[in-house]
């Protein structure tokens, strides 16, 4: 197929923004940018779709979602982590069982696509992970996911496992989905939280993606002051100074929120170069902190961007996340820093790296993997400036996920005008409220 946007962002190395170019896709990778040539497109066999309002962006990249959770958006608000984690998530996620659990995990994806979002790197849920990996396959996504590992629990010791049964489940897990859907699906060993697992569960995980290639290890760290408390209480160290004392960070580890962390660790998570998910909503929204990204950008620690999961900010679009990425560094570092062009890459090309994925993704350039979304920037929202550099800004500052036209992965059509192809919305909605309606009686009992 050939596309005919209005202009292509690229995110490519040369920060290329092209107008009155196409591009030419095949078997789901983009074989040629050209000029438009209009007997080029005529004598072409290939469909020519032509978006002369669209601005051709990359696919965005989120590296911190729970699907699993997105059933019980505003059923946890107003609370910090711990009390969050204790009173609501943990028992809402005890109470998934396999119909709850799709239900959750289609919005979730449903949600993402329409939103611009293609490939995600998720937290998986203690049980039926399985259920999470066939709607991820099923729908064409592109993602790292894995099970949820929980071996201890003081704050809900229903909500856990064993160790050895953990990880022997895990490492059959990863045999049966690693580099699965054409590469699209790799394993992502998941530990919740270091106040979740013990040393053997954070050290097993993790010396397991040795024998899968590829794949990587993600977890929560340095969120929340009571949190970090805790880690230190029991560990004499802090949460990423502990990682690295039990060996289980490198340049494969991606480690969610990273907000307390002292000078020390920021110098390990450069060393280590440790991935750091970004999840900007979410930190305010549970009163958590504002993580210091413009210096862990300066030292050169990759940053990507997440959402979290649904009841924590309470919307999985990437341009909350993109907007408030920017907003909070202005708030503490001053308005000049943070600029829409740095947090686009953050949400795009950063992403892919942050996931190891930059050589098929994150960028618009002949040879990726044809991840793309449209956007309409020309509603009268936006800024009718035709400048270069104002598409950032529209996009970052003006833009939220109802901009979002369409959406493909690896060539396939998800979203088309503003359409999901993969899922009814009423159909969703009517089957996501039987189920949770269910899911609380459980809960109750
Ligand atoms: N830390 C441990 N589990 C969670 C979770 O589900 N969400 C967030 N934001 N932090 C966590
Ligand atoms: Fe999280």
């Amino acid at each position: 197929m050939i596309i005919v946007p209005k202009n292509i962002v690229t995110a490519d190395s040369k920060e290329r923004i092209l107008k009155n170019h196409f591009i030419e896709i095949e078997n789901g990778r983009i074989i040629s940018i050209k000029k438009n040539d209009e007997k080029y497109f005529s004598q072409n066999k290939r469909k020519v779709l032509r978006f002369d309002k669209l601005t051709l962006i990359p696919g965005f990249v989120q590296t911190h979602i729970h699907l699993c959770q997105t059933l019980f958006r505003g059923l946890a608000d107003d609370l910090e982590l711990l009390d969050w984690l204790q009173f609501k998530i943990f028992p809402y996620e005890n109470a998934h069982n396999k119909n709850s659990l799709l239900a959750s995990v289609r919005l979730g994806i449903n949600e993402l696509l329409l939103s611009g979002t293609t490939t995600l790197l998720d937290m998986g849920t203690l049980r039926h992970q399985e259920v999470i990996f066939e709607e991820l396959q099923k729908a064409g996504m592109r993602a790292i996911a894995g099970k949820c590992l929980i071996d201890k629990n003081d704050l809900f010791p229903q909500f856990k496992s064993d160790t050895k049964s953990e990880l022997d489940e895990i490492y059959q897990l990863a045999k049966a989905f690693h580099n699965t859907s054409n590469g699209r699906i790799k394993y992502g060993f998941a530990p919740r939280f270091v106040l979740s697992c013990s040393e053997k569960l954070l050290k097993g995980s993790f010396e397991m993606k040795k024998d899968f290639s590829g794949s990587l290890y993600h977890t929560h760290s340095s969120e929340n002051k009571n949190e970090l408390a805790e880690v230190k209480k029991r560990h004499r160290k802090a949460n990423i100074e502990y990682f690295d004392s039990i060996g289980v960070v490198d340049d494969h580890s991606v480690l969610a929120h990273c907000i307390h962390v002292d000078e020390k660790e920021t110098d390990l998570l450069k060393k280590k170069e440790v991935r750091v998910a970004h999840c900007p909503s979410s930190n305010l929204k549970l009163g958590s902190g504002i993580a210091n990204i413009t210096k862990y950008l300066m030292k050169g620690i990759s940053v990507s961007l997440g959402a979290d999961g649904a009841p924590c900010n309470n919307n999985l679009s990437i341009f909350n996340e993109m907007k408030l990425a920017a907003f909070m560094q202005k708030l503490i570092h001053g308005a000049k820093l943070m600029d829409a062009k740095t947090v686009f890459k953050l949400a795009t090309i950063e992403g892919a790296k942050a996931l190891h994925l930059q050589n098929e993704i994150g960028s618009i350039e002949v040879g990726k993997k044809a991840d793309l979304t449209l956007l309409d920037l020309t509603s009268n929202t936006h800024s009718l400036s035709e400048e270069v550099e104002s598409i950032y800004s529209n996009i970052v500052y003006a833009s939220s996920g109802d901009s979002v036209n369409s959406v493909m992965v690896e060539g396939e059509w998800k979203v088309l005008n503003k359409k999901s192809l993969l899922y009814d919305q009423a159909e969703l909605n009517y089957n996501s409220k039987t189920e949770l309606k269910k899911l609380l009686n459980r809960v109750k009992k």
